[in-house]
């Protein structure tokens, strides 16, 4: 028998088809029932809302689930790399020899951007946020390639895969400048040889005298981490993505905006909001219990940052491979990070805390990956764009299911007006008494 849903409202019976996924999860579709029943259904915050069908990423938040296209993250996290799990995210299968030489020969034909782009740059104040800098230059790819960029759904499809290139490689293009910039240095350009972790970490550390080397282990976190943070379901940003994609705009203003929803400290800023409260435990002298405490009771409005999760209700599978990463670098760098034995002692605290078992809260993606940047001799203030250079594929894929939705509406969610009633009369400014 078919499944279905019955809502009862004043004595009358709707019934609904439940959809169902193909990890089992079930849906009550209540796209008619407005019209139906004249009533909404009220969800803030999205909890409870499936805002479309995807087949992307799967999340089981109790289990500590995360899959891209059908592959365990932790597998693609030991054997593969971050251009190769974009490839996967963004076209659905993983690439063959000639079509991963193909994406990767693309991304680096376009790593330059166009030099009246320097223009852009040298109009910013060198203290700019970089996450203001990366959304505005972002969305200025669309002055440059308007070719791609037409916001006819067919026809910017019909060039994806070269908007894809360019949004993929000029992201890190413009993240190394942006930090070049800040700092004062010169920009160091993209080197056709290299691959793109390392042609970023050139684009960032190499100067005009000296080429940056590193261990290959600064290469292996690197793409570990990027490649951590390729898609995640419809989070804040990514429902962005397809918010601004369900009206018809084409690629680079959506990734723009989502690059805006990422930098809140709710979402991709969390992992800033870690380094900070490791910096401020480790300068008072703590070795972590006092502020387990202090999380424990809200005192100080403290929280633990980079534990818990609106989805997992177990261990972040992300934080995990993470973990393991973090000391792996360290050990091959030879850093004695004081943040890492902090952390630590945090994390071995609160899961055998009653109130972390209790509430299932667990470490997440951010709580190990400032500790990587750290090392690898990122700043802080670049942290929440390695999370933008990261989600990319995932930005993009989702973009594209929005476009190649031939039947797809614009997102317009109802609201409840909670406002004033009734027509209020519109008084002249001269007759409006002063408050
Ligand atoms: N430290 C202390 N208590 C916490 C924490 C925490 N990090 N997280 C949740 N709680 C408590 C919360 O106070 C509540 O307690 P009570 O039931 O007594 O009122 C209970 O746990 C349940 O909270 P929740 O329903 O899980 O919270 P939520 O789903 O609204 O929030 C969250 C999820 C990630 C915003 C929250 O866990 C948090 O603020 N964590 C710290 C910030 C952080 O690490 N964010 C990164 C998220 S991963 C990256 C991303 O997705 O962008």
């Amino acid at each position: 028998m078919a499944k279905e849903a019955k809502i009862i409202i004043e004595g009358k019976e709707y019934t609904y088809p439940v959809i169902e996924g193909t990890e089992g999860e079930k849906a009550i579709d209540i796209r008619t029932f407005r019209k139906d029943s004249g009533y909404i259904t009220y969800d803030e915050g999205y909890g409870n809302t499936g805002s479309c069908q995807s087949e992307i990423s799967f999340i089981n938040g109790e289990e500590g689930i995360l899959r891209h296209r059908g592959y365990a993250i932790e597998d693609l996290a030991e054997n593969s790399d971050f251009i190769e799990v974009a490839y996967l995210v963004i076209y659905g299968e993983l690439p063959t020899v000639s079509e991963r030489e193909t994406f990767s020969q693309k991304i680096r034909n376009n790593a330059m951007i166009h030099m009246s782009m320097n223009h852009l740059f040298e109009g910013v104040p060198n203290d700019a946020p970089p996450m203001a800098i990366l959304s505005s230059m972002l969305n200025s790819l669309g002055c440059y390639y308007k070719e791609y960029a037409t916001n006819n759904p067919q026809h910017d499809l019909e060039h994806f895969d070269d908007a894809v290139a360019i949004t993929m490689s000029k992201v890190r293009t413009i993240a190394a400048m942006t930090y070049r910039m800040s700092n004062g240095l010169p920009f160091i350009y993209p080197k056709m040889g290299l691959r793109y972790v390392e042609n970023f970490l050139h684009m960032m550390f190499s100067n005009p005298y000296n080429e940056y080397s590193h261990e290959p282990e600064v290469a292996k976190a690197l793409n570990v981490l990027l490649l951590l943070h390729a898609d995640h379901e419809q989070n804040c940003s990514t429902s962005t993505v397809r918010m601004v994609a369900s009206s018809g705009a084409n690629l680079f203003p959506s990734v723009a905006s989502a690059v805006c929803a990422l930098w809140g400290p709710l979402h991709g800023g969390a992992n800033m909001a870690v380094i900070q409260m490791l910096e401020s435990i480790a300068a008072s002298g703590d070795d972590g219990s006092q502020f387990i405490e202090d999380a424990k009771s809200g005192r100080h409005g403290k929280r633990l940052m980079g534990f818990g999760h609106r989805v997992y209700r177990n261990y972040d599978p992300r934080a995990k491979i993470l973990g393991k990463y973090c000391d792996k670098l360290l050990e091959a760098i030879g850093i004695d990070d004081q943040l890492l034995t902090i952390a630590r002692n945090l994390e071995q605290a609160a899961l055998k805390d009653d109130y972390f078992v209790e509430r299932k809260l667990y470490p997440n993606v951010d709580f190990y990956s400032g500790i990587i940047m750290r090392a690898i001799g990122i700043p802080l203030s670049m942290f929440t764009v390695m999370f933008a250079i990261g989600r990319m594929p995932g930005w993009i894929a989702n973009w594209r299911e929005v476009a190649s939705n031939d039947k797809g509406r614009i997102y317009r969610p109802r609201q409840i007006y909670q406002g004033p009633t009734a027509p209020r009369k519109f008084l002249q400014m001269a007759d409006r008494p002063e408050k």
